[in-house]
């Protein structure tokens, strides 16, 4: 039955399945990465208070346009305003961007959660093991091929069938195995050389205390942009992805209630993996181990984990099969925002457009993962940095494309296609939107001057 494919099947399914899109590799490694650079307890009262205004106008206006539209990134712009169809199209492209890469860093990730499963702590935990296993050629191919592969079939076997069913029992796993982390990471205990003693809740005071040292306002702002971006990506908002889930939720849902069950979910499994990460790399390495992006999870995290002794085995099992939940459930995401919009410019069948897609993903992962090896290529980067194939690819969709696409689409919805549209949507079964004021507000005036600083900061042109 065609319609069964096109459909979650209620409230739950879509949340978990959204949650299952939200949560990912952001939460896991870079929410406490900033949280420790940006000042604790200020980093987490700064991104509390974005994710209830800002992250929610974004996440509510996605939703909405998709299931009032009941259409993709592309028709979905279209529908609204014929001229702003162009607005589509970028969306669209961000997944695309996005998926050539994806399966890589889940290719890596399974790798690890291999390594842990058949004993490999200790060779895990040397400095040069995630660097000699990217560069080399066929495992890095091969991991992300088969990650790649997982992704396409549970994109084939259809809304219901395959994301759905797949969320339903992940997420609550995921949110299980991290509490479980989190709660023994805040039990630890060591005595380093110099007989200085840390503890775990050290760690964890260390990572809610706000840090106001050195605080100007230019190191505020910072910190600002620093929350806002990690809300975009880490509520997969701005590309598409939740218009898309948008379009399969059923009428009757409430989405008020959706939408917070959404951002509960992800900001708490944030929050969750500070707990987890931030404690425990402070009771082995203080607080100089908190290295940036992959390095915290394949380099200073093993060490960790090697530091724990036995249980280090178990915590390291636990820790690497959270990340490919957290992983798979995003990758799938994206490729289905991909499939969808195909399906409904070229009218072809979920399983043609999935093979096809798939085929080509295949190979646009392989590229990728040889970005390390055979393609080794040095980019500099706008914003400073230097780095390889895939850092590009994040780099454009993520730092040019997203803040774009924010502030044209807060301009859409708040002056042209008005507010109304999305509001009436949310309030379609009489329920009533309490943050309504706020939400005018947001996408009128706030949001959009926000998303401009943000975009000017992100591509270089400020700061
Ligand atoms: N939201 C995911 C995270 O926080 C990342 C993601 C990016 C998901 C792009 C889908 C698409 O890690």
């Amino acid at each position: 039955m065609e319609k069964k494919s096109n459909h979650f099947s209620g409230q739950l399914g879509f949340v978990l399945a959204a949650a299952g899109s939200a949560v990912g590799v952001g939460n896991l490694w870079r929410f406490p990465y900033l949280a420790a650079k940006d000042g604790g307890g200020l980093f987490l009262i700064i991104y509390l208070v974005l994710v209830l205004t800002f992250g929610f106008t974004l996440l509510a206006s996605d939703i909405a346009i998709g299931r009032r539209t009941k259409k993709s990134a592309i028709g979905a712009y279209q529908a609204m305003r014929p001229k702003w169809k162009f607005l589509g199209v970028i969306t669209f492209l961000v997944p695309v961007i996005i998926m050539t890469y994806y399966a890589v860093i889940g290719g890596w990730i399974t790798k690890y959660a291999i390594v842990y499963l058949t004993g490999g702590i200790q060779k895990a935990a040397d400095d040069q093991y995630f660097s000699s296993f990217i560069s080399s050629p066929v495992p890095s191919v091969a991991y992300a091929l088969i990650f790649m592969g997982v992704t396409a079939f549970i994109v084939y076997k259809g809304v219901q069938g395959g994301i759905e069913a797949v969320s339903k029992w992940m997420m609550p796993i995921l949110l299980v195995m991290v509490i479980i982390i989190a709660v023994y990471s805040l039990t630890l205990e060591h005595t380093d050389e110099s007989g200085q003693v840390r503890t775990g809740l050290q760690g964890f005071l260390y990572y809610l205390t706000p840090n106001f040292e050195g605080l100007t306002v230019q190191r505020f702002f910072q910190i600002l942009l620093d929350a806002m971006s990690q809300l975009f990506f880490s509520l997969s908002v701005s590309m598409g992805i939740m218009i898309t889930y948008g379009s399969y939720v059923k009428p009757k849902v409430n989405l008020n209630k959706a939408v917070n069950q959404i951002e509960i979910f992800d900001t708490s499994v944030a929050f969750l993996a500070g707990a987890m990460i931030i404690p425990a790399v402070f009771v082995f390495s203080g607080t100089e181990g908190m290295s940036v992006g992959p390095s915290l999870m394949f380099v200073s995290l093993p060490k960790v984990f090697a530091a724990m002794g036995k249980a280090g085995t178990v915590v390291g099992v636990l820790f690497f099969v959270t990340a490919i939940f957290a992983t798979l459930t995003s990758c799938i995401s994206v490729l289905e925002s991909i499939v969808a919009n195909c399906m409904e410019i070229f009218h072809t069948s979920r399983k043609k457009t999935v093979i096809v897609l798939g085929a080509i993903y295949l190979a646009a992962s392989a590229v990728i993962a040889l970005g390390y090896s055979v393609f080794y290529l040095e980019f500099q980067l706008p914003n400073g940095t230097t780095g390889q194939l895939l850092d590009v690819m994040d780099y454009i969709s993520n730092s040019v494309m997203m803040p774009f696409i924010a502030l044209l689409s807060t301009i859409l919805i708040g002056w042209v296609v008005k507010p109304k549209f999305v509001i009436d949507e949310m309030e379609r079964n009489g329920e009533t939107f309490r943050r309504k004021k706020i939400y005018i507000v947001m996408i009128r005036y706030i949001a959009p001057i926000l998303m401009f600083i943000l975009f000017l900061q992100s591509t270089g042109i400020l700061f």
